[in-house]
């Protein structure tokens, strides 16, 4: 039976940052991208339908979010992620690398050291780097094909005086829904040393059957008194081009630091789009999600059998959240300039090239897995066709 989600819409000359830069990014406009996280997917038809509604009103004035539009947020976290936030507890800001950095230049001094957990999400180095911050990078473990922490070198960290962590959860890239138990031992460690947590869980909509996503402000009173976390409804229903996000906190002190240099740099007012947006999404979306996550899951198993099968060169690391498919391409036996070229100009293809997620994603390529399955399909064949022809040429 054919889904909703087999649709092929054209996006090109739609100011698509994916699909209209192509030539400009990287020299070739007839490249298949499977690269930025957002979805060829239309969002629901409820928030569709809220958002045609609202642009119909024509008068595109300064906006408020009525009561009901934050018992949508809150309902909906404590309803999908058992985490009874509350309204007190959030601050608006339009985006979620905003809030990252706004975390960083409010919680750490100039100069300080501020720890994320690499390969990981480029523009956690940027939040830190950009605000004249030091990166600590506790590499990721890579074990069974999934990335573990590493405790010893985090609190190694924490003794040489990082008081922030930047933490991905679920992460991106590698799709990790980190566990309880890791989750604790991680807050056990930032609360021995004083450390402010600031989770980025944009993702957490998105984990797959079988595995739970925890906020770790969740986990007890007194880690929820140390995290800041990040939530958003623009990766779970394909909003990213519209901002609406939210910093939660429940520690009085940290939320009024947040809210201060929010008002500071005049950040806080509402979206227009974004009380009806968040209405139709977290009251009337719920099924949608539902469907979403079986279609990417069928993307996902779709994508690891090609891969193993067509390429056993490359190693795909089966992701437990996210749309996104990290694919350890070391086998090809190419450096970062040899997989771009593979990439854009062998097979016409473009997925995020793991360099830019640290060191440690070297020889790493990133797919999206969030398209039609016929367009999942032609790119990685796209991409296997290309380079089975390199392993070829190199053993004639
Ligand atoms: C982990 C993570 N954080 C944040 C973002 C982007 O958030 P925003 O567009 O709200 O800044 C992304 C997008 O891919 C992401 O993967």
């Amino acid at each position: 039976m054919s889904s909703r989600f087999d649709q092929v819409p054209d996006r090109r000359n739609t100011h698509s940052y994916k699909w209209d830069q192509s030539e400009k990014l990287f020299g070739n406009p007839d490249i298949l991208p499977l690269w930025v996280a957002d979805m060829d997917f239309e969002s629901p038809p409820a928030i569709k339908k809220a958002i045609e509604g609202r642009a119909a009103q024509g008068i595109y004035g300064y906006t408020v979010m009525p009561d009901e539009a934050w018992d949508a947020i809150t309902n909906w976290f404590t309803r999908r992620h058992q985490w009874p936030i509350q309204k007190s507890w959030l601050s608006t800001v339009t985006g979620v690398v905003t809030a990252l950095s706004l975390a960083v230049e409010l919680f750490t001094e100039p100069g300080g050291a501020v720890i994320l957990q690499s390969p990981v999400y480029y523009p956690f180095y940027d939040v830190i780097k950009m605000n004249g911050r030091q990166v600590a990078a506790n590499p990721l473990l890579h074990h069974n094909g999934r990335y573990e922490m590493d405790y010893a070198h985090l609190e190694k960290l924490m003794q040489d005086g990082a008081k922030l962590l930047l933490l991905c959860s679920p992460h991106n890239p590698g799709g990790r829904v980190w566990e309880r138990e890791e989750l604790v031992k991680l807050g056990e460690l930032c609360r021995k040393y004083g450390v402010i947590i600031v989770s980025d869980e944009i993702h957490a909509d998105m984990a797959y059957p079988g595995h739970k996503h925890i906020p770790i402000a969740s986990i007890s009173p007194e880690l929820a008194e140390i995290t800041v976390t990040t939530i958003a409804p623009t990766k779970t229903f394909n909003l990213p081009g519209l901002p609406a996000a939210y910093m939660v906190t429940p520690n009085p002190e940290l939320k009024r630091k947040i809210d201060y240099r929010i008002k500071a740099l005049s950040l806080h007012m509402t979206g227009f789009f974004s009380p009806d947006m968040i209405l139709a999404a977290y009251n009337e979306s719920e099924a949608w999600l539902d469907e979403l996550l079986v279609y990417l899951k069928g993307n996902l198993e779709f994508a690891v059998d090609y891969l193993n099968r067509e390429l056993p060169a490359v190693k795909p690391m089966v992701p437990e959240s996210t749309y996104l498919l990290w694919v350890d391409c070391r086998g090809l036996g190419l450096d970062v300039t040899g997989l771009k070229e593979l990439m854009y100009h062998k097979a016409q293809v473009a997925f995020n090239e793991g360099s830019t997620y640290g060191p440690e994603g070297k020889g790493f390529l990133r797919i999206n897995l969030a398209c039609s399955r016929s367009t999942l399909q032609e790119g990685l064949a796209r991409f296997v066709k290309a380079a089975s022809a390199l392993a070829g040429s190199k053993t004639e």
